[in-house]
């Protein structure tokens, strides 16, 4: 028997988007946060999302609230013991993703799948925290979660084949393309993404142009959607420099990973991007 019921720890931003692909691929998913408040916060996210999908004429209005009607929400992790699959998108504070990966392993079913979302933390270290390595995962899932195409599978060093094929079914069943790559400091996609990202903020930092100009060349010059520096704020500085003090530490301290100094700063001033209201623009 495959996967048919998921459970998502975590209603924030990667969660609640996590929680709505596997609910519009037909399983049956428990949505899993500390608070009430921050699972209908999290509900009022998707409906929101839906409907922009309903008003592009991409499903019927009726497959939005049939999508809905598939996740109930829990304050109580116990709701995740009849899950075949867990995908953990919680803070990224490593001993709080240990711990949980812990409670998880007592929680579960045996065969259960647990999975990380994390961006940065080694899959290993977490997997060393549960009795059941071979059945954890990285299932890294891109922002925003309904419109980007990509899961990063990440393959522990005891995650067995069976496990992969399975989440990487279960990526597919969610329309999305799974590709994998091995535990590594920032796996593949942010141990290319962040020390871009670095590098323009570095060349803000210096002077050499203006954000909506550093922005501008790397769209219209590499086709990308987003500048580096509208993508950090879409993702949250903090989020940037957490991945790159990883990137730092995980190799060595080799100084082509070093944070720069005005990402530090403006973390240190509460300028996250998007989620706090300023970072390298303004959001009202
Ligand atoms: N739910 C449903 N649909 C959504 C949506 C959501 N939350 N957000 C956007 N969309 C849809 C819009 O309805 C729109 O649909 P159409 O193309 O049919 O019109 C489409 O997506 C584009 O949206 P917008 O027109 O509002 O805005 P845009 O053209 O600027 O696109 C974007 C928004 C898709 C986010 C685009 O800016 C983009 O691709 N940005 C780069 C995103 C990226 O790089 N993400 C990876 C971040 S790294 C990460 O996540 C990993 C990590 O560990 C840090």
């Amino acid at each position: 028997m495959g996967i048919q019921r998921i459970a998502v720890l975590g209603s924030g931003q990667m969660g609640n988007g996590i929680a709505q692909v596997a609910a519009c691929a037909g399983y049956d998913v428990v949505m899993i946060d500390i608070q009430q408040e921050f699972l209908d916060k999290g509900l009022a996210s998707i409906e929101n999302s839906l409907a922009r999908v309903v008003k592009k004429d991409r499903m019927t209005e009726e497959q939005a609230n049939a999508a809905i009607a598939q996740i109930t929400t829990s304050i109580d992790k116990a709701a995740a013991a009849d899950a075949d699959l867990v995908v953990e998108a919680i803070p990224e504070i490593p001993e709080l993703k240990f711990s949980t990966f812990a409670e998880l392993d007592q929680i579960c079913k045996p065969e259960a799948i647990l999975a990380s979302n994390t961006s940065s933390i080694s899959i290993n270290a977490i997997a060393d925290a549960t009795n059941r390595p071979e059945r954890v995962i990285g299932m890294h899932f891109m922002n925003p979660v309904p419109v980007m195409k990509l899961v990063e599978i990440i393959n522990g060093r005891d995650t067995t084949p069976e496990v992969t094929a399975l989440v990487v079914e279960a990526s597919e069943c969610m329309g999305k393309v799974p590709l994998a790559c091995n535990d590594s400091p920032g796996f593949v996609s942010n141990r290319i993404l962040c020390p871009m990202i670095n590098e323009a903020i570095l060349a803000l930092q210096e002077g050499v142009a203006e954000p909506e100009a550093i922005d501008g060349i790397m769209k219209l010059g590499m086709n990308h959607p987003i500048g580096p520096l509208a993508l950090a704020d879409l993702i949250g500085l903090d989020t940037i420099l957490h991945i790159m003090n990883v990137l730092h530490e995980g190799f060595n301290g080799d100084p082509k990973y070093a944070p720069s100094q005005l990402l530090q700063d403006m973390v240190a001033e509460g300028k996250f991007g998007r989620k706090s209201g300023s970072g390298f623009y303004i959001y009202s």
